[in-house]
């Protein structure tokens, strides 16, 4: 009997969601290689956490099958630029086969397209991944859908193997799949996801500038009519706080995404998430009402349950 060879893979990078999925894939037997040149104190011990193994990108590519991009929206592009040129100083890497590039961003469908695009020609075969929820924690796993172009579909079945090893996979196939579905279904859970946070937050701050006295209003109206609605302020909002610049990003894209007169309301909600950045950064007056709100919500929740 011969033993399974564990997967070998490349995270890029070890940020929050990249060690996360790694320390999955580790604890299941995997090798996980990433590149620390340049990464600061806490980014280093996560990943050493995680079990990651420090290896320069040019001796990745050619020790891995599978190259996950996990990085921030903005450096999506300039990630498969970078394992392109890599692959390319090895002259094509061909004694251990290609690595296949997923690219796991929060990015829009012709941004994926562009990227799909940077590794026309070069061999590297290309699977478009999102993946849906926080990063892997105790009792939860995001679920991870892949699509791929139809003549790649063997290769996403591979992909689909990765559930043996710590991740939930889910591939998006059938008709009309391809590269930009996957990449399309996150902007889509996304915008819900992350959308509904902007209308609570742009109504919380838009009663509360007509007065205080009506956010009150609004609080005890919603508790009355909307209590779930309340409920989820009051759980996530403060969760929301440190990643509206993340948020921001990813609304823009949202907003790329659909298209038409409806782009603005992600523009909008972009705009406001960078509003709470600064305020956050700044003076807090916005990030303060919130949190007053929140609080002041929580309170009336307990007195209505007769908990104090
Ligand atoms: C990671 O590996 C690179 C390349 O081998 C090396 O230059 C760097 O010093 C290593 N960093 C850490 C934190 O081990």
């Amino acid at each position: 009997m011969t033993t399974p060879v564990l997967p070998c893979l490349g995270v890029i990078s070890a940020g929050l969601m990249g060690a996360a999925v790694a320390s999955r894939l580790t604890k299941a037997g995997c090798t996980v290689y990433t590149d620390l040149t340049g990464r600061s104190e806490t980014t280093r011990r996560r990943a050493k956490e995680a079990g990651m193994i420090n290896m320069s990108l040019a001796d990745i590519v050619v020790k891995v099958k599978w190259i996950l991009s996990i990085v921030p929206p903005a450096d999506a592009e300039l990630v498969a630029e970078k394992v392109r040129d890599a692959v390319a100083a090895r002259g094509g890497c061909v004694e251990n086969g290609l690595p296949v590039f997923a690219d796991c961003n929060a990015v829009n469908p012709k941004t994926v397209g562009r990227i799909a695009g940077i590794f026309a020609g070069t061999g590297i075969k290309f699977i478009d991944v999102c993946i849906c929820g926080g990063p892997p924690a105790d009792g939860h796993d995001p679920m991870i859908y892949a699509s791929a172009a139809a003549e790649d579909e063997q290769i996403l079945d591979k992909f689909a193997t990765l559930s043996k090893y710590g991740l939930k996979v889910s591939l998006l196939k059938g008709e009309g799949a391809g590269v930009g579905d996957a990449s399309a279904l996150k902007m889509a859970q996304g915008g819900i996801v992350k959308g509904i946070f902007g209308v609570y937050t742009t109504m919380i701050l838009a009663a509360h500038a007509s007065s205080p006295a009506t956010a009150k209003a609004l609080m005890k109206e919603l508790s009355l009519s909307q209590p779930l609605d309340l409920e989820r302020i009051v759980e996530r909002l403060p969760t929301m706080l440190p990643r509206v610049h993340r948020w921001a990003r990813e609304m823009e894209e949202v907003g790329d995404f659909i298209g038409g007169k409806e782009r603005d309301i992600y523009k909008g909600f972009s705009g406001l998430f960078d509003r709470v950045e600064k305020s956050l950064e700044g003076d807090k007056a916005d990030v303060d009402v919130l949190m007053k709100f929140v609080e002041d919500a929580e309170k009336m929740q307990h007195t209505t349950r007769g908990l104090v």
